[in-house]
């Protein structure tokens, strides 16, 4: 793998990859060609030491991966060799108020993808398809997904990806293409924009904001450390089986209340009390609930751990202190976010 190209790289998941992959993922020496088309999500200040730090091995290409031509270049120009494939739109409630963008990056950027791909396919040795347990639909309080469970996807954003994961495993399947996809559980850590549950309970509660929880808030999902999926994505990279399909999880299932009053206890320990000294659990406000919102997703991530040998290295409250910490010691990042200042530098170097 010399050239390996990762679309979505501005992202959470996929900045982090990109960090993983330069600082510490065993045995690559190669450049990262990271194509984003830098929507709101898209942070290129998340890389921002990156370059520097890794001078000739890594390069920022704004395109979208639905501009079949613009990602041919982008293919060609680098000698790209592995795709690692993270860009989507991600939000589901951003789905149920416009599901467009999601039909046209998730299902009709995979397919610009994946038809270059069997342009190239002499040239490119890997595609790695990044997908999430969502597709599987809502789970009773008891169960897990494993690989084999049918797709019954519930919201505009989780039929997207079923579709894109659908045209992958197809384009393994006809055109005999080595192409692997991973469904993961929710990520949580540094860089996440704080409109998923985890990064903005952390900064309301800083910023001592309601922290709104919707419906009951016994929704339960499987957290896992951003880190931990990286290791995982790798894994699946070098090692995974072409046609393969490889669930990711942290044994890590909780509800979301227990979640957020989580997330209430550790800003208190680290941060103080908030003026008064009322606990930050206080904060939390029960708001109407998402439409046709899944009730719990659970993970059996036994076959990834036995053919790959993989484990997620955190708890849930190890990774969770990690986290908190990280937004309160990463104040400029947050401000950037905030103030919108990382649109102001999207538009100061992009137009
Ligand atoms: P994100 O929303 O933080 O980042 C998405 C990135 O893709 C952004 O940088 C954005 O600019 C880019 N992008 C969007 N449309 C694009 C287009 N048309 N062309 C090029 N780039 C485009 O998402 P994330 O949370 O980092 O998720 C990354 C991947 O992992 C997604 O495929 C998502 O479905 C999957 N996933 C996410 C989670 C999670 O908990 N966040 C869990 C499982 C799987
Ligand atoms: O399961 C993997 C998926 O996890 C990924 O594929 C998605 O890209 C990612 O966004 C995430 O989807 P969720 O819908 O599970 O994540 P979100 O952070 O939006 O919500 C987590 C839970 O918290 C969910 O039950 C809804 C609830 N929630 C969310 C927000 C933003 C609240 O109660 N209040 C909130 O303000």
């Amino acid at each position: 793998m010399n050239n390996l190209l990762v679309t979505g790289g501005c992202g959470f998941i996929g900045a982090n990859f990109i960090r993983y992959l330069l600082e510490e993922a065993p045995g690559f020496t190669g450049r990262v060609i990271n194509v984003d088309k830098l929507t709101y999500a898209a942070n290129p200040l998340s890389l921002a030491d990156i370059e520097k730090r890794f001078p000739g091995r890594y390069v920022l290409v704004r395109a979208d991966i639905v501009d079949r031509p613009a990602m041919a270049r982008a293919l060609d120009a680098h000698g790209v060799d592995a795709i690692g494939h993270f860009a989507a739109e991600s939000h589901v409630d951003r789905s149920i108020v416009r599901p467009d963008d999601f039909i046209q990056t998730n299902v009709v950027g995979t397919h610009v993808l994946l038809e270059l791909f069997r342009e190239r396919r002499d040239r490119i040795a890997r595609f790695h398809h990044v997908s999430t347990d969502e597709v599987f639909g809502s789970l009773g309080p008891t169960g897990y997904f494993t690989e084999d469970t049918p797709y019954r996807p519930n919201s505009p954003y989780s039929a997207s990806k079923a579709a894109s994961d659908h045209l992958a495993r197809a384009w393994h399947e006809t055109y005999g293409l080595p192409i692997t996809i991973s469904n993961c559980s929710n990520n949580y850590g540094p860089y996440q924009f704080p409109e998923k549950l985890i990064s903005l309970m952390i900064l309301n509660a800083l910023e001592g904001k309601p922290l709104p929880v919707y419906g009951d808030g016994k929704n339960v999902r499987d957290w896992l450390y951003v880190r931990d999926h990286c290791t995982a994505i790798w894994r699946v990279l070098t090692r995974g089986a072409p046609g393969r399909t490889y669930n990711v999880g942290g044994r890590s299932e909780r509800p979301n209340l227990d979640v957020v009053g989580l997330v209430c206890d550790l800003v208190d320990e680290l941060a103080g009390p908030r003026p008064g000294g009322k606990p930050r659990r206080e904060l939390i406000a029960f708001v109407k609930d998402r439409p046709g919102h899944d009730r719990r997703y659970a993970i059996d991530c036994s076959r990834i751990e036995r053919e790959l040998g993989w484990r997620p290295e955190e708890s849930f409250e190890t990774g969770l202190r990690k986290t908190v910490r990280w937004y309160m010691e990463h104040r400029e990042w947050v401000d950037q976010v905030r103030t919108g200042e990382y649109q102001r530098w999207i538009k100061a170097h992009y137009g």
